[in-house]
């Protein structure tokens, strides 16, 4: 069956067919088609016409629809994670646990919506303003083009979705040209509730369309989550509109020497360096290791590495699958021979096969390699030992990206001492810097983009505050 896409919140297809296949070995995951210009412009024009109506819909109709798609997203699991896996590659139990974090996506979202009621402001605190007092509420900015990348398919399109309903913003979702089935079915659970028409819609095109969504003037918002040139290009694009960016990284991890868990933090560095195949913006790219523990993590890490399981990502016990396409594998594979022939080690891993790339550990990596100064998004780890906490420090700051590291220590000052030093959108203390709770703010600094995610912050980056100034109070 042609999978629909929506437009308007209408099952549509046209007769550009698309077939998506699955990265590991070719086998159709379904077929839907690119949307025609007709029916963009549909989606354009209802999305724009319904503005002001969808802002003043109550929060609690527009919490019953969020809490309902979360609720239908749990029931159907399964087979939202299997139609993941089937289209992406990516391991099971990674599209499973990426269902559940959409869940929750969801159900936040519905609890936001609930209490999203602007700020109260005292304004008497000098004699021009006695008596006086503000309310900050805040009105939705316009209707919001969510543009989606293809590593997390179903919750980066909720990370769209559900704050823009959530702020009674329509959106058009442009899911990525890999990935777009587990979208188009997010799309059907939409379509069961009574949001009103135009609010939404969820419109396969090919990138090349996309410059054209962005910049029509009727879509003020557009929240992009991919590449740096790809981001980069839609603000220049479009400079005066309200873009939002969550762009690459290349995070790191710290392992202090008084974290007393070694082996811990070596499998957790080992599970998130190769987790979906490195495809995620927050996987462990770069690691730093007190000189006094290096050996141990060393070798820890490349224990755990050699444990996981790559292979067919349907079968449960797959760690590692295959990425998007076999070119990204043979320009993983490009950059690791680039870093070897620079005299870098290879401790584990560095081979290809197909679309796969085994998971690898590499030392001794010059600086300059692109697996350090670049977002590798593949399997591919790179230790380092450092002689101290600020060696460290400097050392991940020696990125023109800044999204998340990840600090093993104990120690409380030190822990501060990163937050405030470390040039990311977050530090995560005794773990790996790709832990992310959808609910909490998420974004980069320098390249890895402007704005944030994370349902409530993302609430406040689509709307404008608006400021009403009661005068004459007894307060
Ligand atoms: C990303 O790759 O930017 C998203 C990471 C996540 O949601 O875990």
């Amino acid at each position: 069956m042609n999978t629909p896409y929506w437009v308007a919140g209408q099952a549509a297809t046209s007769d550009d067919v698309v077939e998506v296949r699955s990265p590991h070995d070719g086998a159709l995951a379904g077929t839907t088609s690119n949307a025609s210009a007709d029916d963009v412009e549909r989606a354009i024009a209802a999305a724009s016409a319904v503005a002001e109506e969808f802002a003043a819909l109550p929060a609690h109709a527009r919490a019953a629809a969020l809490d309902h798609v979360s609720r239908r997203l749990a029931e159907r699991a399964d087979e939202v994670a299997a139609l993941i896996t089937a289209e992406s590659g990516k391991p099971l139990k990674w599209s499973r646990m990426e269902v559940s974090r959409a869940v929750s996506t969801f159900r936040w979202a519905a609890e936001e919506a609930r209490r999203f009621s602007g700020d109260l402001q005292r304004l008497d605190t000098d004699p021009a303003a006695t008596g006086r007092m503000a309310l900050v509420r805040r009105e939705p900015r316009g209707v919001v083009l969510g543009i989606a990348p293809f590593n997390f398919p179903l919750n980066l399109v909720a990370h769209k979705v559900a704050p823009a309903i959530a702020v009674g913003a329509p959106i058009i979702v442009k899911p990525a040209p890999a990935t777009p089935l587990v979208a188009l079915l997010l799309g059907s659970l939409l379509a069961e509730t009574d949001l009103p028409a135009g609010s939404w819609s969820v419109l396969p095109v090919p990138n090349e369309v996309a410059g054209e969504l962005v910049e029509d003037p009727r879509l003020p918002v557009v929240s992009f989550t991919g590449s740096g040139p790809v981001g980069y290009g839609i603000l220049d694009r479009v400079p005066r509109k309200h873009v939002v960016l969550e762009l690459g990284g290349n995070a790191a991890a710290v392992v202090c020497p008084d974290w007393t868990d070694l082996d811990w933090a070596a499998q957790r560095i080992a599970t998130f360096a190769m987790y979906q195949g490195g495809q995620s913006c927050i996987s462990v790219q770069r690691v730093y290791v007190h000189r006094d523990v290096y050996d141990s993590v060393a070798d820890a890490v490349v224990a755990h590495v050699r444990k996981l399981s790559t292979g067919a990502p349907d079968d449960p016990a797959t760690d590692v699958g295959p990425l998007i396409n076999e070119a990204a594998a043979r320009r993983v594979e490009s950059w690791v021979e680039e870093a070897v022939a620079a005299g870098a080690r290879v401790l584990t891993g560095g081979t290809r096969s197909g679309a796969t790339y085994a998971p690898t550990v590499l030392a001794d990596v010059p600086e300059g390699c692109k697996v350090v100064e670049e977002e590798v998004f593949g399997p591919v780890l790179v230790l380092a030992a450092v002689d101290s906490v600020e060696d460290a420090f400097a050392k991940v700051n020696a990125s023109r990206f800044g999204l998340q590291a990840g600090l093993f220590t104990h120690d409380l000052r030190v822990a501060f001492q990163a937050s405030k030093r470390l040039a990311v959108g977050g530090v995560i203390v005794g773990d790996v810097p790709s832990f992310r709770a959808d609910q909490m703010p998420y974004g980069g600094v320098k390249e890895s983009g402007t704005g944030r995610e994370g349902v409530h912050a993302a609430m406040e980056d689509l709307t404008d505050p608006r400021v009403l100034v009661l005068t004459g109070l007894d307060l």
